[in-house]
């Protein structure tokens, strides 16, 4: 996640209406031709002009998803000692669960987080061809003991957004015209998390609360976020380019999409990695919010360069070759808040001190 230090962004007043995000049904893709052609049109035009969408006929099931929610209400509901137990033993905020104010340091007050990764641990990544020294780059899974299902429903859950961002990820070669297949080799090893972020106030974290739950940013690390939010109160805005803050209105039983900019500079900026923030509702709506983002990256070793049939005549690129792991080091770098942290870190990692 890149913060955006531009003051203007800091102003929660800034508004300007509702944000004309599309609403796709993307079960045609599973039909014939002229029916994919038609969604990957869609898609194309979202990620093209807004950069975010809204998808139904998704396929993961409401009852999936009912129990994800249901399971992670009851955990972020235990006593902070015995969730503090499902805490990275290394203080690693993205792995297990975050305490409130450990999750953003000084940018809000409120918000703990339940953090899981691609690989329960790192001989899974070993084995799926990774190198010993993968370490820094992945996080093997801290389960809590309850609820006693956590477990089972988050891999369950964790294992349907692979499959839907698999197929988003085909639609996007179809809507960038590239070869179909192209991106199956450089995300078959993908090392995507999914994050639990609850939201309450009566969690007391000794720090002043903020007027956003989730300051300006863009998601960087992802290719796409797959967003799955109940509707506790909280604000998601977008900054549409060319016009201002605006509003995205949830709908039920659709998932919110946007792209990260490793995505953005894969497609030499023809999709747009678009900034969003999170207004904190005020103290008076007192009902707690959880939101579960999914953000699907690219494997490790994914050479990001712009694929084959995607620059036309003569069009330039804009960026310079990169790999998921120098992308993931450059993420992981913008994500530290501590220049501690980042020493730390470094100091385990021998890649990130050369970069
Ligand atoms: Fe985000």
């Amino acid at each position: 996640m890149a913060l955006l230090p531009d003051a203007t962004y800091d102003d929660p007043a800034v508004l300007d209406g509702f944000a004309p995000v599309p609403l796709i049904d993307i079960s045609p893709v599973r039909g014939a031709p002229a029916e994919r052609a038609a969604v990957a049109a869609e898609v194309a035009a979202a990620l093209e002009g807004i950069g975010f969408m809204m998808i139904t006929g998704h396929g993961v099931p409401q009852a999936l998803i009912d129990e994800l929610f249901a399971v992670s209400y009851e955990f972020f509901t235990l006593p902070l000692e015995e969730k503090l137990r499902a805490s990275s033993p290394d203080h690693n905020r993205f792995q297990g669960y975050a305490a409130p104010g450990q999750v953003d340091g000084a940018q809000i007050s409120e918000r703990q987080s339940f953090n899981v990764h691609r690989f329960n641990t790192l001989e899974e990544a070993w084995a799926s061809g990774y190198p010993a020294d993968c370490g820094t780059s992945i996080h093997p899974a801290m389960w809590p003991v309850r609820p006693a299902a956590f477990r089972d429903v988050w891999r369950r859950y964790f294992a349907a957004m692979e499959v839907l961002g698999a197929e988003l990820m085909s639609i996007v070669e179809l809507a960038l015209g590239i070869p179909a297949g192209y991106f199956a080799d450089k995300i078959d090893r993908h090392q995507s998390a999914l994050v639990g972020n609850y939201y309450s106030f009566d969690i007391d974290s000794g720090r002043e609360p903020s007027p956003f739950r989730f300051k300006a940013h863009v998601d960087d690390s992802a290719l796409l976020t797959i967003l799955y939010q109940d509707d506790g109160p909280g604000g998601l805005q977008l900054h549409q380019r060319g016009k201002g803050w605006r509003t995205v209105l949830p709908v039920p039983g659709a998932y919110v999409v946007n792209i990260g900019q490793v995505l953005e500079r894969w497609t030499n900026d023809k999709f747009v990695a678009t900034p969003h923030r999170v207004l904190r509702p005020p103290e008076t709506e007192t009902a707690p919010r959880l939101s579960v983002p999914f953000f699907f990256k690219c494997n490790l070793d994914a050479v990001i360069e712009p694929p084959p049939g995607l620059l036309a005549e003569g069009e330039e690129r804009r960026y310079p070759t990169i790999t998921g792991r120098e992308w993931a080091q450059r993420t992981h770098r913008n994500d530290y808040d501590s220049p501690l942290a980042f020493a730390e870190r470094a100091a385990l990692d021998p890649l990130l001190q050369t970069t």
